[in-house]
């Protein structure tokens, strides 16, 4: 019986890193180079199995709407996306680091509303909900740790691996909103109908995470 075709959505950049020589040590391993190649889709040493490669916070939309069956993408994007979706199988355990709020060293955080920014607009919101916070939350696109250093924000949200990036900016980390790394996503349609594919996936890439434990 011919295997159903299958497509799994990787993030490109820092996670594509660390994806690759774990789906190598699961078993599936793209035809060319990715990283030399300007394709977005690419065969594997599985006739069935298709890669693409996209930007991490486009995954979950691909894997929700089904036009992916499954993908890799940082804990991160997934708590901001915020959907239920698609199933979350298994931690990966690769671009590990923690998301976490920052400020100025030695500052302190003012008593009523605060400031934040973040790219994380909307787990941002819900956690300082959740802490009973008021907060307004301004969207950025990068390098936050400028925000308080310019006077835009009281604190910033965001990832924190060495620290370096923080230290180097005179910012310091305070709480742990969560630990990430990158998780694999099936979607919900994709794991009913393709689940004779999808769970061998699941299975060899889970040996894979534990040999590395
Ligand atoms: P884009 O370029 O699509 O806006 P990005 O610049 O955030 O995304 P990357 O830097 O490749 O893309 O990071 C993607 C993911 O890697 C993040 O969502 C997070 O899960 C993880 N990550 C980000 N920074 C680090 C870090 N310093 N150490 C480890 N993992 C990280
Ligand atoms: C990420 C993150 C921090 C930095 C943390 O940025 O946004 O700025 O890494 O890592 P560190 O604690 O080891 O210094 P990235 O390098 O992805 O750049 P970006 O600002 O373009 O997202």
């Amino acid at each position: 019986m011919s295997e159903q075709p299958l497509t799994i959505a990787l993030s490109k950049g820092r996670i594509l890193d660390d994806t690759l020589p774990l789906f190598a040590e699961a078993g599936i391993v793209p035809a060319e180079d990715i990283k030399k190649s300007r394709k977005l889709i690419f065969d594997t040493n599985h006739a069935h199995i298709k890669l693409v490669v996209i930007r991490a916070t486009d995954v979950p939309t691909y894997v929700e709407y089904g036009a992916a069956d499954m993908g890799v993408a940082g804990k991160d994007v997934l708590m901001e996306y915020n959907s239920n979706g698609f199933y979350e199988p298994l931690d990966l355990n690769i671009a590990t680091c923690r998301l976490m709020t920052a400020a100025l060293k030695g500052a302190k955080e003012p008593e009523g509303r605060i400031k934040v920014a973040s790219k994380f607009v909307g787990l941002t919101k819900r956690y300082f909900a959740e802490q009973g916070r008021q907060a307004d939350i301004i969207k950025l696109y990068g390098g936050m740790e400028l925000a308080p250093i310019m006077g835009l924000a009281d604190l910033i949200v965001d990832i924190v691996d060495t620290g370096n990036t923080l230290k180097a900016n005179g910012l310091e980390a305070r709480d742990l909103i969560a630990p990430i790394s990158s998780r694999l996503v099936v979607g919900k349609a994709a794991m009913k109908i393709k689940h004779r594919q999808i769970q061998p996936i699941i299975d060899k890439l889970s040996e894979a995470v534990e040999r590395r434990r």
